[in-house]
């Protein structure tokens, strides 16, 4: 008998209403690794009931952020002290090699421990040169939003997780989480470990279930001031439809279709490795992918075969190995998703050099992998240049001047990331400056800190994840201003309004 996972509310686990439960399928071998409630409207009412209690009336946004500091560093602790029982099960939900894995655990500890610092910021601020027309002293306090609801994906669970909890209980805000129905499980240890170290109950809530039957409740929910979401572009922009009924509060982090580019200058050894690490890391299912190669013409052939022979060498097999470099993906819908989107690049004429396909051998027939595929020939106008596919597909487009890469690079609905690979820094940085996107690498690719902001430009979303700005993104900004006249006399609406023979007429 598998385990089954129940909903957590108010602190306490509890089956959902409808008493159904679906199950977490494990990528790499088709089977069962646990079974969880089916979360829909009811639970999802209880548990923004209790987080809006817990707001309103509970201790959390009352304590001070030192305070909510040591509850958030003792979860990073947490997450730290059980990582060894979270790896194996993180890893069969979500087809993650180990190796991924345990930089994820790592970084989620890590982040905690950063956002537990947040927590302890000071949120008021002092305005200057405000003393006209009356003296007066002005401040502004950071408040908490209220009630959040946080919809993450399937790609990095745990640490997707984390980058919501994080800034929104050093915020203090209360929340309802719903991790993706393709790997709720280290949402769910998650939730064993807020119970443990005790934060007040009803301040973090999770709810497992489906989009359209748990997520969409918690975005029209009345009672949440705040969505915070990460997925795909497309439900980004119903979700920011259905929000606008309450005037709701939205972060979004959605698709990418991020351009790398290689300048003629470029340390091929170091482009070549960091170009295949941006585009095939954990299977190309990463916003951030860098999905587009842009190579100088010149280059082309040299860069091209190497690229190739290297992409054979990528091993792929049981995620529980260390020696797998890449597993399957998420599903088999995902799966299907990314051969779909092959099958249209061959069609619309580009040429693939390697893979482009499932790959054979016992290793791999019952997951869901797909192999490391590279097109030729692309045209930044074909589908596999403009959609975001979600796999291990790496489409390459040649460029002749630096200022053809930047309109290539820039022609796309999307705009999170991407890179510049170049021995000339203040090239590179020049270039940078001209990509419409959230981040760009120098020479590097992936590399997200948890002191940096991340977010997308245009379509790729709207707000700002981790840094600083993070724990903006979870506050209402208040303006307090202190008469300091004293006299009535002196205020700036006596002569016109109060002055004797003066007075408003009511
Ligand atoms: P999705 O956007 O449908 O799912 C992401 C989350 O949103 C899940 O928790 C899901 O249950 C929830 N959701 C779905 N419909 C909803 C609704 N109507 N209201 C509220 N919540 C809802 O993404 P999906 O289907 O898993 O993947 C499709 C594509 O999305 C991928 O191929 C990829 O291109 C993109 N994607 C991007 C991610 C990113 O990190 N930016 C992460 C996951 C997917
Ligand atoms: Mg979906």
């Amino acid at each position: 008998m598998t385990q089954t996972y129940n909903l957590f509310i108010n602190g306490q686990f509890v089956p959902a209403e409808s008493g159904e439960t679906f199950e977490s399928i494990n990528p790499y071998n088709g089977e069962s690794i646990a079974r969880f409630a089916r979360g829909g409207k009811a639970d999802i009412h209880k548990a923004v009931q209790a987080a809006r209690v817990a707001f309103d009336e509970g201790p959390w946004p009352r304590m001070s952020g030192e305070e909510r500091g040591q509850y958030i560093r003792a979860l990073g602790e947490k997450i730290s002290d059980s990582s060894k029982a979270l790896l194996p099960l993180e890893v069969a939900d979500s087809g993650s090699t180990i190796r991924k894995v345990q930089g994820d655990l790592w970084l989620s500890s890590n982040q905690l421990k950063y956002f537990s610092k947040l927590a302890s910021r000071t949120m008021e601020r002092q305005l200057e040169d405000l003393s006209k027309p009356g003296v007066s002293n002005n401040y502004t306090v950071r408040e908490p939003i209220g009630v959040c609801g946080q919809i993450i994906p399937w790609n990095f669970p745990l640490m997707m997780a984390i980058w919501k909890l994080g800034p929104a209980l050093a915020a203090g805000c209360t929340l309802v989480l719903k991790p993706a129905e393709e790997t709720p499980v280290s949402a769910m240890e998650l939730a064993k470990m807020i119970a443990e170290i005790g934060i007040p109950p009803g301040v973090v809530n999770i709810v497992t279930g489906f989009g359209e039957e748990a997520g969409a409740p918690l975005v029209n929910h009345p009672d949440v001031d705040k969505i915070a979401f990460t997925g795909s572009t497309e439900i980004g922009r119903k979700i920011m439809c259905d929000a606008s009924a309450g005037m709701k509060r939205v972060t979004l982090e959605c698709g990418g279709k991020s351009a790398n580019i290689i300048l003629e200058d470029a340390d091929p050894e170091i482009a070549i490795d960091g170009s295949l690490y941006g585009a095939f890391f954990h299977a190309g299912q990463c916003c951030t992918a860098g999905t587009r190669l842009l190579l100088p013409e010149s280059k082309k052939d040299e860069y091209l075969e190497r690229l190739v022979e290297k992409a054979r060498q990528i091993r792929l097999g049981d995620p529980m190995d260390k020696g797998t470099d890449m597993g399957p993906l998420v599903s088999k819908k995902q799966q299907e998703r990314v051969l779909g989107y092959i099958d249209k690049g061959k069609a619309e004429g580009a040429k693939v050099l390697v893979g482009g396909g499932r790959p054979t051998g016992a290793e791999t027939e019952n997951g869901f992998f797909v192999e490391p595929t590279i097109f030729g020939d692309v045209d930044n106008s074909m589908t596999i240049a403009q959609e975001e596919i979600f796999g291990p597909v790496l489409s390459v487009i040649t460029y002749k001047t630096e200022a053809d890469a930047v309109r290539i690079a820039n022609e796309s609905m999307y705009g999170l990331a991407g890179a510049v690979w170049s021995r000339d820094t203040d090239r590179a940085v020049n270039m940078a400056k001209q990509l419409r996107t959230g981040t760009v690498w120098i020479n590097e690719y992936h590399l997200v800190s948890e002191r940096a902001p991340f977010g997308g430009y245009k379509q790729s979303g709207l707000g700002r994840e981790l840094g600083p700005e993070s724990l903006h993104e979870y506050t209402e900004i208040k303006h307090i201003h202190v008469d300091e006249l004293g006299s009535r006399e002196k205020k700036f609406w006596y002569d016109t309004v109060v002055k004797p023979g003066n007075l408003v007429k009511s």
